[in-house]
């Protein structure tokens, strides 16, 4: 099925189930650049994502995070045959953060990112560009109409952006999965997509592009259940069959001591879900700035809502220091979530027919 046909055909269902197509509202789909470290939860992104007729997906990047790249790029390529969407260009990405060595997360994704699920082996390749040129190359041809989803580490786009500065003024929006205002959950300050990359995140933060920081404060409140794996398993059709068996392993990894209250984090997906629908997540306005040097809190999201002051200087500084500087906003934190809003239009798009 092509684009046009799958556009055609999707909304059609969305109209006739009742479903609003939400983007569409707004005047089209929204064209976005995917990064991404799959990753089971990326995965799911991904597929709702590509069955979403409100996003249009000119690109997908694939990043080192979650396990390296030797297997998130062939897994963002077999997720589009998965999906019969092999017209979206997959372009490498990096294969190490900017200046760390890569710590990845195979103990939550397994060892090949998908949780152990397979696919065929790709038979297409990513395209001969890289990530970074090719974010470069569609942000540039297209000033003020793209936006970057980027659910993993921020390799990629800190790449692009150091390599032309200039496109800071051309992308219209970064949606961001990371970062937390209450806790990390791979050091008690870091959250995973900054932890592996806190100089990247850094220069994203500090880009000036209209960012929304959707971390770990709403993120873990958006869990995935048995009863939501039923749901897939109902469904019989080949990407229904895939995420049901990504899932059960996914829960099952994590809950091979207990059987209670199994549940996994959407926190890829629930990134995803409020570009298509702004109403699931409740924005804050902040200044946030990414802890770089702390040998204990590298890739903390430090979030101001007002008045801001560093800490105190080590040595004593001539001359008297400002006491705050005045509030500016870099980024919208998402701090609520309608999780019921969310899994409805998860579950519905992935099991459409
Ligand atoms: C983030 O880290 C990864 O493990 C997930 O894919 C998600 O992007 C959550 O901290
Ligand atoms: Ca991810």
């Amino acid at each position: 099925m092509d684009r046009r046909q799958f556009i055609t055909t999707s909304t059609a269902a969305l109209i006739a189930a009742g479903m609003p197509t939400l983007a569409f509202a707004a005047g089209g789909p929204i064209r976005i650049i995917f990064d991404t470290d799959p990753g089971t939860d990326d995965a799911m992104g991904i597929l709702l994502a590509l069955r979403s007729p409100e996003l249009k997906i000119e690109a997908i990047t694939p990043v080192a995070g979650n396990v390296p790249l030797e297997h998130t790029l062939p897994n963002a390529l077999a997720l589009l045959e998965l999906a019969g969407r092999t017209d979206i260009p997959v372009a490498a990405g990096a294969s190490v953060p900017l200046t760390r060595t890569l710590v990845t997360a195979a103990y939550v994704h397994g060892e090949n990112g998908l949780g152990g699920a397979q696919l065929p082996p790709p038979k297409t390749r990513p395209v001969a560009e890289t990530a970074s040129e090719i974010i470069r190359r569609i942000v540039r041809q297209n000033p003020g109409q793209i936006t970057i989803v980027a659910v993993g580490p921020l390799t990629n786009v800190a790449t692009a952006l150091r390599a032309d500065p200039a496109i800071a003024a051309m992308v219209k929006a970064i949606a961001i999965m990371g970062g937390s205002l209450s806790g990390g959950n791979v050091t008690p300050a870091a959250e995973f997509n900054f932890y592996v990359d806190p100089e990247a995140a850094r220069i994203v933060f500090d880009s000036g592009i209209p960012l929304t920081m959707v971390g770990l404060d709403v993120t873990r409140k958006a869990l995935f259940r048995d009863e939501h794996l039923k749901a897939l398993q109902a469904v019989n059709t080949p990407v229904c069959r895939f995420a049901a068996d990504m899932m059960k392993r996914t829960l099952d990894r994590f809950h091979e001591d207990s059987q209670a209250h199994r549940a996994v984090a959407m926190h890829d997906p629930l990134t995803v879900a409020n570009l298509i629908d702004p109403g699931i997540l409740t924005l804050q306005d902040y200044f946030v700035e990414i802890e770089t040097e702390g040998e204990l809190t590298a890739g903390e999201s430090v979030g101001y809502p007002g008045r801001w002051r560093k800490s105190a200087p080590l040595a004593p500084t001539p001359g008297s220091i400002a006491d705050t500087t005045p509030f500016k906003s870099n980024a919208k934190v998402a701090m609520g979530v309608n999780v019921d809003r969310f899994f409805n239009l998860l579950m519905s798009r992935l099991t459409a027919a």
